[in-house]
């Protein structure tokens, strides 16, 4: 049985005018998960689905070399990072990520992130108006460095928080919002070096349990220190990420706002309930809408015949709206997440598979602290009003936010 192919020239533009919903819609057209078209000029594979991401995660069919293209390397992830390795070196490099993750670090992380926003809303009492977006991120930036050790100055921050945040507002971007991104991972990536040269020449001494020790100390497959470049693509690695937890934090005001009762069972500050919250919040709301791989090994799976080389997407906003995975996909609900059985192979706004082994983000834990932190704030710190905007959100700019940021007025700590 051959798969569905569309019989189009190329479809790069439909991509770009469908968003988010590009693969769903077409598993749903066709009544399959899995199928060809051609994007970029090259004929590629779309699928999603639990067995499909079963599929992709495997080491032995897939490959990442040559599978992230250039727009995104110079904008959003760097040259030659973890992203892109393979086999034994990416395993040794990505042991070095999940070693920042201990238990200990993440509830360090977890004291930081509370008292930067102590000191965030203490400011915003002064306003009458906010705009939480870039709020947001200035505060994760000011997390992250702390937690990284990395040297943050008070009159640098809103340049560095601009740039961090530019890097991630490009990567579905064509034309200016792309070059802004160029621009601040170039001016981002020499901050970084000079950190790390201020490290290695003994003139800044970091606490060994931070990512900038680890990654200015660490040694490759054959024992060499990593060249300052890549050095300074990790340590960026670590720190763009945690701004763009901001836009999660984003999405869930604009949760607590648009479905009240949830607010109200977050402000009872049940643990379960507000990691629930948390869950539903990265299920419901567009971040990341597919991931890309080559075949590296040919095989057949779906009635398919993968050669290698061919390029093949998997579909990560879909498999958060997938009906089959989730019933009422639409509908904002956190308790769904009582019954989920934490399978790595349905819910992967992060990524699916192994931590260790797999590209699955190893920022997966930070991120759900953060926002369990974050979101319990604004639910239970702070009253605001949200006055008339306008919050709709785009399933077509990659990635999205509300049309406003989320303007917040008369914030007063209870
Ligand atoms: C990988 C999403 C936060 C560090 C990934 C991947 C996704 C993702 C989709 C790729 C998975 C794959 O290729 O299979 C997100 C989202 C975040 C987030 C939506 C929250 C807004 C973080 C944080 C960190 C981080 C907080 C670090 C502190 C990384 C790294 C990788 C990665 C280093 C590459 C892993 C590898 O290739 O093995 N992330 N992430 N991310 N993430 Fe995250």
């Amino acid at each position: 049985m051959a798969i569905p192919r569309e019989k189009v020239l190329d479809n790069s533009i439909t991509l770009m005018s469908e968003g988010y919903n590009y693969i769903l819609n077409r598993r749903r057209r066709y009544q399959s998960n899995i199928f060809q078209t051609r994007l970029l000029g090259q004929k590629v594979i779309c699928m999603g689905g639990e067995e499909a991401t079963e599929i992709f995660y495997d080491e032995d069919k897939f490959t990442r070399k040559g599978a992230v293209p250039n727009r995104i390397k110079e904008s959003l992830f760097g040259k030659n990072g973890v992203h892109v390795q393979d086999g034994a070196d990416h395993r040794h490099r990505k042991g070095m990520f999940m070693s920042l993750m201990t238990a200990e670090r993440l509830s360090e992380l977890m004291d930081i992130a509370e008292k930067q926003w102590e000191i965030a809303i203490a400011d915003w009492q002064q306003k009458r108006r906010i705009i939480l977006f870039p709020e947001a991120e200035k505060i994760m930036c000011r997390i992250a460095c702390e937690w990284a050790g990395v040297p943050l100055w008070a009159n640098e921050l809103d340049q560095r928080a601009h740039d961090l945040s530019a890097m991630i507002d490009a990567f579905g971007a064509v034309g200016p919002r792309h070059w802004q991104g160029r621009t601040a991972r170039n001016r981002s990536e020499r901050w970084i070096k000079t950190i790390i040269e201020q490290v290695r020449s003994g003139q800044l001494k970091p606490r060994e349990e931070t990512a900038l020790y680890t990654i200015a100390w660490h040694r490759d497959l054959k024992d060499r220190l990593l060249d300052l470049q890549t050095a300074a693509v990790e340590l960026l690695n670590i720190v763009r990420p945690t701004v763009a937890v901001g836009r999660f934090v984003t999405f869930g005001a604009l949760a607590m706002n648009d479905f009240p009762e949830t607010k109200k069972k977050l402000q009872k500050g049940d643990e379960t309930y507000t990691r629930m919250f948390v869950q539903e919040v990265r299920r419901y709301y567009p971040f990341g809408p597919f991931l890309g791989a080559k075949v590296r090994n040919q095989f057949k799976w779906g009635g398919h015949h993968f050669k290698k080389g061919t390029l093949v997407l998997l579909d990560v906003y879909g498999a958060s709206h997938d009906p089959a995975l989730w019933e009422k996909p639409d509908e904002f609900q956190p308790e769904r997440f009582k019954e989920w059985n934490g399978s790595p192979f349905d819910f992967i706004p992060q990524g699916g598979g192994d931590y260790d082994i797999g590209h699955r983000c190893p920022g997966e834990w930070l991120t759900i602290d953060l926002m369990k932190v974050s979101l319990s704030f604004l639910a239970n710190r702070i009253d605001y009003t949200v006055p008339k905007q306008n919050l709709n959100y785009s399933l077509v700019r990659v990635p999205s936010i509300p049309k406003s940021r989320f303007v917040m007025q008369d914030v007063t700590i209870r």
